[in-house]
């Protein structure tokens, strides 16, 4: 083994931070085989020195509460960003590429928010910037689009990304838990952002997608042009629906090609209990991909938690190590990637679940079919309650594929009828 080892400056020590730190220590012997060189993380900065910790690298290590301990030490081989936000890793970011040192990062927002722009400083320095935690926890997603499928087309990309939501999603589908009982148990186990809206609003799939169509197109889909919808407005009776159907309901993200143009958003989304996605439950994350040459491909692991992040983490720290000359941040020559062409989501084509609340009195379902009709849309199937007549009554049922803009255009005018007492709600089927 070579004398020196690596020096790592690490920002951030919570879950994933520790995870990393744990790793390191289980694996020595292990990662030695591999790179013949010691990984040592030199320096950790924190927010709060008085907090106890669960687990301490080494004695020599040192903790810090000063920004400049990292990206100002000549000794640091390269800086492991793991404190999340926009403003504090963006400095710790620029200012570390910028004196000279490569950097890894789990941080999706700052990446799908700022990404261009730390990508272009990252090449004008032929440094690495790395991120291959930064979505699906533990699986190997970005190595796998930026190298092992880099040959492919890619033509679609439909995937579970937010192991907070997912685990909710399961939890009250499968044990009965309310909205918030899932909630703090998706914190307690460490899956949620600081700030647990991101996850149930749907931001954190969003930024995860703005990374992975980089990736898949070489394009740059402005985190803020894309639509995005979450978990947080699920109601349980849905699930319950979901499941008498055949389906459940899962948060997605997808981007489709069509044309040279792109069509992407985050949706929950009605998927048939058969298929693959249906069945990946709990804080788990899976992509499946079609590749104009290597056909559909899916990967599937754990998209949260210490040890699986922290592996995608080391994934990154191991191949800036052993990284010759050009690093391929981007998996495209161009540094400076354009912005893709959107498709309007309104002319996305697919099934929907639509659920009505509506009086339960002659003639009622008449109109709701009427207006269907005159939007072209075609009923698959329909469930409704049985309630005391003149009650109000959940209508449940499942369209053929139409345009989402027919649907919408239809739900308008159901929406405003005196029959109707609250807006209906709708999912795309996936
Ligand atoms: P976390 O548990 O909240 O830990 C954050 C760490 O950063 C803490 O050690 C905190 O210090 C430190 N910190 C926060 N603000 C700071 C500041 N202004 N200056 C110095 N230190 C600061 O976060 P995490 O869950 O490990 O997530 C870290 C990153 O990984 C985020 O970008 C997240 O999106 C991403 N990520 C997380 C997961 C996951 O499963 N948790 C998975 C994939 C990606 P104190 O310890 O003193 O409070
Ligand atoms: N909060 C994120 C999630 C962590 O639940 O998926 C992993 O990126």
């Amino acid at each position: 083994m070579q004398d020196k080892p690596i020096h790592i400056g690490l920002a951030g020590f919570g879950t994933v931070g520790t995870g990393l730190a744990r790793i390191l220590a289980s694996n020595r012997e292990w990662l030695d085989k591999r790179l013949g060189r010691e990984l040592k993380i030199k320096t950790i900065l924190v927010r709060d020195l008085d907090k106890p910790r669960s687990f301490i690298p080494e004695p020599s290590t040192r903790f810090t509460d000063k920004i400049e301990d990292l990206v100002e030490d000549q000794d640091l081989d390269l800086v492991v960003e793991l404190i999340g936000g926009l403003q504090t890793s963006y400095e710790i970011i620029n200012r570390s590429l910028t004196s000279g040192k490569s950097v890894v990062t789990a941080n999706k927002a700052l990446l799908a928010e700022r990404g261009p722009e730390l990508f272009a400083l990252a090449a004008e320095n032929n440094l690495g910037l790395y991120y291959e935690a930064s979505v699906a926890g533990g699986i190997p997603i970005v190595q796998t689009l930026k190298e092992s499928l880099a040959g492919n087309r890619i033509e679609s990309l439909t995937a579970i990304l937010n192991g907070t939501s997912n685990f909710m999603l399961t939890e009250m589908t499968k044990k009965h838990l309310d909205y918030e009982q899932a909630l703090i148990l998706a914190k307690e186990k460490g899956y949620a952002e600081a700030d647990p809206s991101l996850d149930v609003e749907g931001w954190d799939a969003a930024h995860k997608l703005c990374i992975l169509i980089r990736l898949a197109y070489g394009r740059d889909y402005p985190f803020s042009g894309l639509p995005v919808q979450g978990i947080n407005h699920v109601d349980p009776y849905d699930l319950v629906k979901a499941g008498n159907f055949g389906y459940v309901l899962k948060l997605i993200a997808q981007v489709k090609e069509r044309s040279g143009s792109l069509q992407a958003g985050v949706f929950p989304a009605l998927v048939n209990k058969d298929r693959m996605l249906a069945k990946v439950d709990g804080p788990f994350n899976a992509i499946l991909l079609e590749g104009n040459a290597v056909g559909p491909i899916m990967l599937y692991g754990q998209g949260a938690g210490d040890l699986p992040t922290g592996s995608a983490v080391l994934s990154d720290i191991m191949a800036l190590v052993n990284r010759q000359t050009f690093p391929n941040n981007t998996g495209f020559l161009d540094s400076q990637l354009k912005t893709a062409n959107i498709l309007k989501p309104e002319l996305t084509v697919s099934r929907h679940y639509l659920r009505f609340t509506v009086q339960d009195r002659p003639g009622v379902l008449a109109v709701l079919a009427r207006i269907m009709g005159e939007q072209n849309i075609s009923i698959a199937q329909l469930n409704q309650t049985q309630e005391a007549a003149g009650q109000y009554v959940p209508v449940v049922l499942m369209t053929h594929a139409a345009p989402f803009q027919q649907i919408k255009t239809a739900l308008q005018e159901i929406d405003r009828l005196d029959c109707v007492r609250s807006p209906t709600t709708h999912y795309r089927i996936l």
